[in-house]
């Protein structure tokens, strides 16, 4: 056994930062879930005190998910680390995360004080979380622009006042790796204690991984990540772009290990793309739909006479390869039920008999049906029966050349009957604005793309639409053999995000 970087997972945090991204709880959990099958060895599962809905889903997933230790990130303030404890206590193992900024450009115009008070905070935060668990973490936010004597002073305040995990996070993607190596390696020369050190990179540009990977190097052994890259911005380190890198090259970094189960790579990618309704590009590194994909001939014949000649990863190694079910339109519940239990699928109740009614219809139009497909239903039943407001029952539309199309749509509003008709210049227009006179929640569509789910004519189309309003973004996701149909569910899982989204952001500050 080499020795062990550790790897943080905070998809669920800053993850959900990204712009337009807004779980509810039990799309979180249903994340979380899937984390502890890859295998991550802490989730950050939010900011509690950020708004009820954050805490909420933080608590059912300290309750409900075993194996990771789950964190939640808190400011130095007494009342947020209480708030934070209390919404971790019940987990197996239980991680606080205190932050606070350093740099001299956040102190002067974000927090107004000057290094003593910083100190002063960093020493009372730390203490009181350290009241609680014996696993702290303290961040310095804007690290790796705070004047190093400073950074060292105060993560040794951290320290001395019990903190566990020191984390150095590269708050706006400032790093040039060997530099960022070089901030690492004297951290570990000038702080003294027991700790383990941590990295926590932004990828503004475009590096990192990189930087992650030269933290390594030069001695941490925590790297924090989100799966796909996403995040703040241009978004955090990819987790399974650093994990691969650590196992593909043990000759560099020295046989370092994770404890990640890498086959379960490429399906937490689809769920937290499909949940997040934030698409993975097609030349991903390890997770992208082109990944493993050759278009030359060279290349072709290369990978076909030996798969090393053009590939440094096995695809089967990541979950890349497409398995295909035998399911069929004859399949039954109990066929269908006890496959999904084989893929690690978990769902029962009004949720099973929904996909179960979905994966008919979808039989009935698409002969083969593939892992994604079921997934792709799956997770829509889910999601979408979550305690949403807004239900499609039924709509038409009519389109011909050089006039407008109507659509006539039919919804339930809390289960009460709500139907409407509109034109709009095209299908998906007029379906937009007809949802929103159904449902009375008016938006702008401002974005809009299809792709298909697997391969072949008959696949599924993947909907996915973004919806302003009030100065918010959220995306929403449908799903369907026919492209128009799946427009209309992403339209409303949209106008559902934005009503959950007024709840949550009714008292935020994110970090
Ligand atoms: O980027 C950042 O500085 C953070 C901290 C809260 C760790 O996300
Ligand atoms: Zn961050």
């Amino acid at each position: 056994m080499g020795e062990r970087v550790l790897i943080f997972d905070t998809t669920l945090r800053d993850g959900e930062q990204s712009p337009g991204i807004s779980l509810d709880p039990l799309e979180k959990l249903e994340i979380a879930e899937q984390l502890a099958k890859l295998g991550v060895d802490y989730i950050e599962a939010g900011f509690p005190v950020a708004s009820q809905g954050d805490f909420d889903a933080v608590q059912a997933i300290a309750r409900r998910v075993e194996g990771p230790g789950i964190c939640a990130l808190s400011r130095t303030h007494l009342a947020d680390v209480d708030r934070c404890w209390e919404s971790i206590k019940d987990a197996g193992r239980s991680r606080i995360h205190v932050f606070i900024s350093t740099s001299p450009s956040h102190l002067e115009h974000m927090l107004r004080m000057d290094q003593a008070q910083v100190l002063k905070e960093v020493r009372q935060g730390v203490e009181r979380a350290r009241s609680y668990t014996g696993d702290v973490e303290f961040s310095p936010q804007d690290a790796t622009r705070t004047p190093m004597d400073f950074l060292f002073e105060v993560l040794q305040a951290a320290v001395d006042s019990g903190a566990s995990t020191l984390n150095v996070p590269d708050t706006v993607g400032y790093g040039i790796p060997w530099d960022f190596g070089q901030i690492i390696e004297e951290v570990r020369r000038q702080v003294h204690g027991e700790y383990v050190i941590s990295c926590h990179c932004h990828n503004d540009l475009g590096l990192a991984t990189a930087n992650s990977l030269a933290a390594v190097e030069r001695g941490a052994r925590q790297i924090e990540c989100c799966i796909n890259g996403i995040g703040e911005r241009a978004g955090n380190a990819s987790l399974e772009e650093v994990v691969m890198a650590l196992r593909i090259r043990p000759d560099i970094f020295g046989g370092l290990e994770t404890g990640v189960r890498t086959e379960e790579l490429a399906r937490t990618s689809r769920l937290v793309a499909r949940l997040t309704g934030y698409p993975v590009q097609y030349n991903k590194a390890v997770v992208g739909k082109n990944a493993f994909a050759h278009e030359s001939g060279i290349h072709q014949h290369g990978v076909l006479a030996e798969r090393s000649t053009y590939e440094v990863i096995d695809a089967a190694s990541v979950g890349q390869v497409g398995s295909q079910i035998v399911l069929g339109k004859h399949s039954g519940r109990h066929a269908f039920s006890s496959t999904l239990k084989d893929m690690g699928i978990e769902i029962s109740g009004d949720a099973l008999n929904l996909a179960f009614a979905r994966f008919k219809e979808l039989a009935d139009r698409k002969v083969q049906i593939e892992a994604a497909d079921l997934e792709a239903i799956v997770a829509e039943e889910k999601g979408g029966h979550a305690g949403e407001r807004f239900e499609l029952l039924g709509m038409s539309v009519s389109a011909s050349t050089g006039q407008n199309a109507t659509a006539s749509v039919e919804v339930a509003d809390n289960g009460v009957k709500a139907a409407a008709v509109a034109d709009g210049n095209g299908m998906v227009d007029a379906l937009g604005k007809a949802l929103s006179q159904a449902t009375g929640v008016r938006a702008d569509l401002t974005g809009f793309t299809v792709a298909s789910v697997t391969g072949g004519v008959d696949a599924l189309g993947d909907v996915v639409v973004t919806l302003e309003a009030d100065g918010r973004k959220v995306s929403g996701r449908g799903i369907s053999t026919d492209i128009v149909e799946a427009s209309a569910r992403a339209y409303l899982n949209g106008l559902n995000r934005l009503s959950r989204v007024r709840e949550k952001f009714s008292n935020s500050e994110t970090p």
